[in-house]
């Protein structure tokens, strides 16, 4: 077993934070992730996907553990679809790009996503109108107290908006070593509805899109506004579009042109990024931590920036924010 000291995590995260971890183990095989399992108590590991997902504050004193299982294994086949399951440290968009060039469709709404396919499920990951949940078959997780491996079917996740049973009730306690998804090999459902995909196919005259058109126009869309982790540190929307009540919305409305998606609960989300950038924030920049000048959803780390710097922008935003709208503003990304 390889194991590091005081080991940089600055490539592992996709903030770009220069935090060490006081040891440092990167595993390629199960067998591997349960002998560590084995030897040390599940409170001294500190698990590691592909770090898109989190803000590191301060030097991590655990063993980190790199989950680098890699593999996409077809699992079953008929007329209509084919069953995936992908190691969990296989590069989510890597895995969307290989389906789109295999003609499996399901996830082309859902590309250039950072971050690892072990690790979406736990946060619902989506985008343009789709969320992994749509096609999401099963996943298999170790027990980190049991070691016994658990099979879990998309009801027994629980999956919500931007949540699953891996983020509350299971936070913790197991480490998903494999995800399975149920794709079309023909006749795509594909979801056209996001408003901005409608325009950018319209834009290139795309009348019959197939899954490529599709994943080429939110690869465009993102590269448009999201910067590119590897130009600029940044973890995605670091808020969740905040869920407001009918009342709090009707008030807000007499004094904002708000932008917003009803619920079906009579509630109102409220999309972060409008919000913030209501209150004159996009493009802000203390030192080297930043509110990104296309999107104001996304924080950004300019080269730099500490993760508490990152933090004290994050809660002046909150601040801001809830003065002005009397809204609070919840992370999205995990933070230590
Ligand atoms: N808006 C602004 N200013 C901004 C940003 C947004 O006015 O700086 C407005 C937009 O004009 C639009 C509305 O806010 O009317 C919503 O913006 P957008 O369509 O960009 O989506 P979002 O609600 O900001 C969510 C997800 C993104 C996902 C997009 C597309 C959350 C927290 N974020 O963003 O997810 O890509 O929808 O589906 O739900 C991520 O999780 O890392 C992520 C990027």
């Amino acid at each position: 077993m390889n194991i590091k000291k005081d080991y940089s995590l600055k490539t592992l995260n996709t903030f770009g934070i220069d935090v060490k971890a006081k040891q440092f183990i990167s595993v390629t095989k199960q067998a591997e992730l349960l002998e560590i399992l084995r030897r040390f108590y599940a409170s001294e590991l500190f698990i590691l996907g592909g770090g898109s997902n989190m803000l590191l504050t301060q030097d991590i004193e655990k063993t980190v553990v790199h989950v680098n299982l890699k593999g996409i294994e077809v699992v079953q086949e008929t007329k209509d679809h084919i069953w995936l399951n992908v190691r969990a440290g296989e590069n989510w968009h890597k895995f969307v790009l290989h389906c789109i060039e295999n003609n499996y469709g399901g996830l082309e709404n859902l590309s250039l996503i950072p971050g690892n396919v072990g690790t979406s499920p736990i946060q619902n990951i989506g985008a343009y109108g789709v969320e992994l949940k749509d096609n999401f078959e099963f996943c298999e997780a170790i027990n980190v107290q049991t070691l016994n491996t658990t099979k879990f079917s998309k009801a027994d996740c629980k999956f919500g908006y931007r949540q699953s049973v891996f983020k509350n009730k299971y936070k913790g306690q197991f480490i998903i070593t494999n995800v399975c998804f149920k794709l079309t090999k023909h006749k795509h459902n594909l979801n056209l509805d996001y408003g901005a995909i409608k325009t950018v196919l319209e834009q290139k005259s795309i009348q019959n899109p197939n899954i490529k058109d599709i994943s080429d126009v939110v690869i465009a869309i993102r590269s448009s506004k999201l910067p590119d982790p590897k130009e600029l540190g940044n973890s995605g929307s670091f808020f969740k579009n905040p869920i407001i009540s009918g009342d709090h919305f009707k008030q807000l409305q007499q004094k904002f042109d708000l932008k917003y998606y009803p619920l079906a609960s009579g509630d109102y989300k409220i999309p972060a990024g409008w919000l913030i950038d209501q209150c004159r924030l996009k493009g802000y920049r203390v030192g080297d931590a930043g509110v990104h000048k296309q999107q104001a959803l996304v924080l950004v780390n300019y080269g730099n920036a500490s993760g508490h710097d990152i933090l004290n922008l994050a809660e002046h935003v909150q601040k801001q924010v809830f003065n002005t709208f009397n809204i609070e503003l919840e992370p999205e990304v995990n933070i230590y």
